[in-house]
């Protein structure tokens, strides 16, 4: 069985829909960078292990990396899962974990890439809305697409509705592809 981390900064209902979803592997450790966020909680409640690697800790990006790499090693993972992760990683981590690193963004890519996407989407009036699943390079969402589906914005449907909608539909969608990954 693989041995995956999630890694996420905020809210992590990503993360606690992949730790319901059961899927076949370990999930052993969720990895934040930010020590008020909500994902915290949500790990202690499901027994997930918690480590908490900040950026403003460390003199570089390249200590900070290191941090994490050996995080990774002490829980010898396989798979890197990043659900809400609010850091770029540098070329040099990302090729250490080529194809291991998967992301998940609420657009249909290469649409709407980086933040506030839903929002964007919304307001340029698109009738759909994708969430994709993708494999992670050094650019802002622009690694290779693994799945994307999508859903319908109807007309009087406002953005918290849709929100609720792409929320719901990356739940599901990214264990979907995260089983056939593993
Ligand atoms: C999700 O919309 C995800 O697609 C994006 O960040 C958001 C994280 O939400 N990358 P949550 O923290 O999992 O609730």
């Amino acid at each position: 069985m693989k041995n995956i981390a999630i890694f996420a900064s905020g809210n992590g209902s990503n993360f606690e829909a992949i730790v319901n979803s059961n899927l076949n592997c370990n999930i052993k450790v969720l990895i934040c960078n930010n020590k008020n966020a909500f994902v915290i909680n949500r790990a202690q409640r499901l027994n997930i292990a918690c480590e908490i690697v900040e950026y403003n800790k460390y003199k570089s990006s390249c200590d900070y990396e290191s941090a994490i790499e050996d995080v990774l090693n002490i829980y010898q993972i396989d798979l890197i899962v990043l659900a809400g992760y609010m850091k770029i990683f540098s070329e040099n981590f990302v090729k250490k974990f080529e194809n291991k690193i998967v992301n998940i963004h609420p657009s249909k890519l290469p649409n709407y890439k980086g933040l506030d996407a839903i929002k964007r989407a919304y307001m340029d009036g698109e009738k759909e809305i994708g969430v994709s699943v993708h494999y992670v390079d050094s650019g802002v969402d622009t690694g290779r697409v693994i799945a994307c589906e999508v859903i319908e914005v109807k007309n009087g449907d406002t953005l918290e509705c849709v929100e609720a909608k792409v929320h719901k539909l990356e739940h599901k969608l990214y264990s979907k592809v995260l089983e056939e990954l593993l």
